[in-house]
Formats: C-alpha cells, structure tokens, sequence
C-alpha cells in the first residue's frame, strides 16, 4: 500500500483545519510515515453549504455510508461532535476494520469503553489526543510521557470558550453574552454552548485526564461540575481587587485510592502560573511523585492546533500501519481498555 486513504467525518473548524494540514504539510507527513495521506471522501449535513475550501466540493456527500462501506478507506477522521450519530459512525467505522480518530470528548468521556473494546476486538487504532485541551498534547504526556511515574493531582483550564471568556471580563470589563458570541464566531465554543459555560465539557475532559493519569475508569457522573454563567463582571473585580483571577478550573486528586475531580470557578492567586492563562490558551499543571510539578500550555480551542493534535494522532495511525501494529501497539499510547461508560 502506497496511499492511507481517509473518509473525513464533519468538514467545520476543525475537519477544514484537517484538510489544510493534510494540504499544506503533504510532503512531510510523506516522509514521516512512509506512505501518502489522501482524503477521499468528506460527510457533511448540508452538502449545499459554501464553504471556505471549495476544492474539496466532489468528495462531499451527505451519506455516511459511502465512507462507512468504502473497502478503499483506511481510517475515519471523527470531527462532527455530539453523541449520536458519530457514535454509530464510528462503532461501525471500527466494525469495517477501518482506524479511528476523533475530536470527540463527549463521546470517548460517556462512551470511551464501548468504542475501545470494539477496536481491541477488531485490531484497530483509535485516537483521541485533540479532545482535551486543543492544541495541547497533554493524552500522549500523561500516557507515555509519566508512564513511569504515579500522577497525584492535575489542575486543569480546559475550556477554551470559558477561558475567553473571563479574560475579556476581566481585562476589558466585557460582557458575559457579547463575548460568549465572539467565541462562537471564532469557532471555540460547542455547538450548544451550554455545554462550556456550564461546565460539561470541562468535565468530560478532566475525566478522560483522570482516566488517563491516574489510569483508573472515571465515570463522569462522579465529576462535580459547577460552570461560570452565575459568575458576573462584579465578581471578577472583586476577586482582582483581592489578588486573584477567577478561572474555570478542573481539579482531578489522588489520595491513597481516593479520587476527587471536579470543575468550578476558582480564585486563583495572581502569582500561580494558571493566573495568567488567558483568551483561548488552555494549561494543565500535572504532579507526579517522582518528577513534581510540570504544566503544559497552548491553545486550547480552534481550527489549526486543534487539527494539529488530530493530524498527527493521523500521523501515529499510518506509522503504526507502515508497521503493521495497528491495535496492538508499540506506537498506540493509549489502547487501555480503561474508560467507561455511564451506562456501565
Ligand atoms: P462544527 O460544528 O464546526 O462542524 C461540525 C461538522 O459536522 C460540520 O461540517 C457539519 O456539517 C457536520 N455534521 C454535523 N452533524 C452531522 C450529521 N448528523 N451528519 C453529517 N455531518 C454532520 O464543529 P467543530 O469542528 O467545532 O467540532 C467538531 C468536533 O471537534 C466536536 O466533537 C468538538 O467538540 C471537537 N473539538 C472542537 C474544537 C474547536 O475548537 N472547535 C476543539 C477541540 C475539539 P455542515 O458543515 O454541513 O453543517
Ligand atoms: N468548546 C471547546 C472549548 C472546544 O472551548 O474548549 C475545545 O475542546
């Protein structure tokens, strides 16, 4: 096999940052892998839409099945969101022995068990470095990077869309709804916003990190979620006046076989590196026994590093084919069978 041909699932923020990743670093991803990436084939809702790269107008189509029951398509990029239908796309994805990566929190947070135990049944990849925290690598550092360490707490500002939100009230005075439609416009925020400023994403994402981390099943209905819409402009100066910026923070802590994870609004004191994490840049402080404290920072939302973490979990999919250890894993980080659904 010369070409890793690719069914593209949702062709919005983030499915047009891959396609002009795929695009613009094509010789590369070449080299890296050994093989060429090609996308064949893009799902969309409306195929009537227009839409920023027109280029790529006949491989739309409005049938999953054209990519679901294409023998010629090696891996499913998963970038529409929501429970379903990418559950069922995906599940059969895995079903047709084709790879998985996807973009999705909601999904892996509630559903992770589910969609893991299908590919180990069926020797396939799945990916899901982009779903916390953008741009951020942060899945592959608490997998393979503290592998060998034992992780006790991570502090998390996961959510892009909140984030900007405070910041702009805070350093502008801003108003909780102007900015909330800023960073829609920007493309940050979920298709139902209520989900970030409620805090829901935040806490999908803080139990995919404890999951991970702490290499524990999380269930998210054990997550404490308080999000930032009773936070008002009035509260954010106050809480200056005082010395603190108030951020959205997930807090994930280990003690003993103790584990507490939860989001809410925090005062967090103006001289923590966390303070100063502001607009859409994300950073999770993590501690481990043996290498204390690090933190890891970047954009946290958005087209581009947000298609980058997808790309290049493309990239590790296509080594591992090149290598024919798809499932199996000597590049696979995290294959772990260990998130779990609510249903469970
Ligand atoms: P968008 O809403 O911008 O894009 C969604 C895409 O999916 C659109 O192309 C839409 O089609 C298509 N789509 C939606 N529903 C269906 C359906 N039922 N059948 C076929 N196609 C459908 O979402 P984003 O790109 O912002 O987000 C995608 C995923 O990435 C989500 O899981 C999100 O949580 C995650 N994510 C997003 C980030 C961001 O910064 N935006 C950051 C990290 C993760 P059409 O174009 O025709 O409307
Ligand atoms: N809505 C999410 C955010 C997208 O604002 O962080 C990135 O996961």
């Amino acid at each position: 096999k010369q070409i890793v041909r690719v069914g593209l699932m949702g062709f919005g923020t983030v499915g047009t940052g891959v396609v002009r990743i795929v695009q613009a670093h094509q010789e590369d991803l070449q080299k890296q892998t050994g093989l060429g990436i090609e996308i064949t084939k893009i799902l969309v809702q409306n195929a009537e839409k227009s839409r920023s790269i027109s280029e790529m107008d006949p491989l739309l189509t409005t049938n999953a099945d054209e990519i679901l029951n294409d023998a010629d398509i090696d891996v499913v990029v998963e970038v529409i969101g929501g429970i379903s239908p990418a559950r069922e796309y995906i599940l059969a994805a895995l079903e047709q022995g084709k790879h998985v990566v996807t973009a999705n929190k909601d999904l892996m947070a509630l559903h992770g068990a589910e969609i893991l135990a299908k590919a180990e049944e069926k020797g396939c990849d799945v990916f899901y470095e982009a779903s916390v925290a953008g741009g951020i690598p942060i899945l592959r550092a608490l997998v393979e990077g503290f592998a060998s360490d034992r992780i006790t707490k991570m502090m998390g500002i996961v959510n892009g869309t909140t984030n900007y939100i405070m910041t702009k009230m805070s350093q502008e005075g801003a108003d909780y709804a102007d900015v909330l439609k800023e960073a829609q416009a920007l493309g940050y925020a979920e298709a139902d916003p209520t989900s970030d400023v409620e805090g829901f994403d935040a806490a999908r994402k803080m139990a995919i990190l404890a999951t991970l981390g702490f290499r524990v099943p999380m269930k998210l209905e054990d997550v404490d979620v308080k999000g930032i819409s009773s936070v008002s402009k009035e509260d954010i100066a106050y809480g200056k006046r005082l010395g603190y910026e108030v951020k959205l923070l997930g807090l994930a802590r280990r003690d003993g076989e103790a584990i507490e994870v939860s989001v809410q609004p925090t005062m967090v004191a103006k001289h923590h590196p966390l303070a100063s994490v502001n607009g859409v840049f994300n950073a999770v402080y993590v501690h481990g026994e043996a290498v204390g404290e690090t933190m890891f920072y970047g954009p946290g939302a958005g087209e581009l590093p947000t298609a980058t973490a997808v790309v290049s979990d493309l990239v590790t999919v296509v080594k591992n084919m090149k290598l024919g250890v798809n499932g199996r894993g000597v590049v696979a980080p995290y294959k772990e069978k260990v998130l779990k659904a609510d249903s469970e």
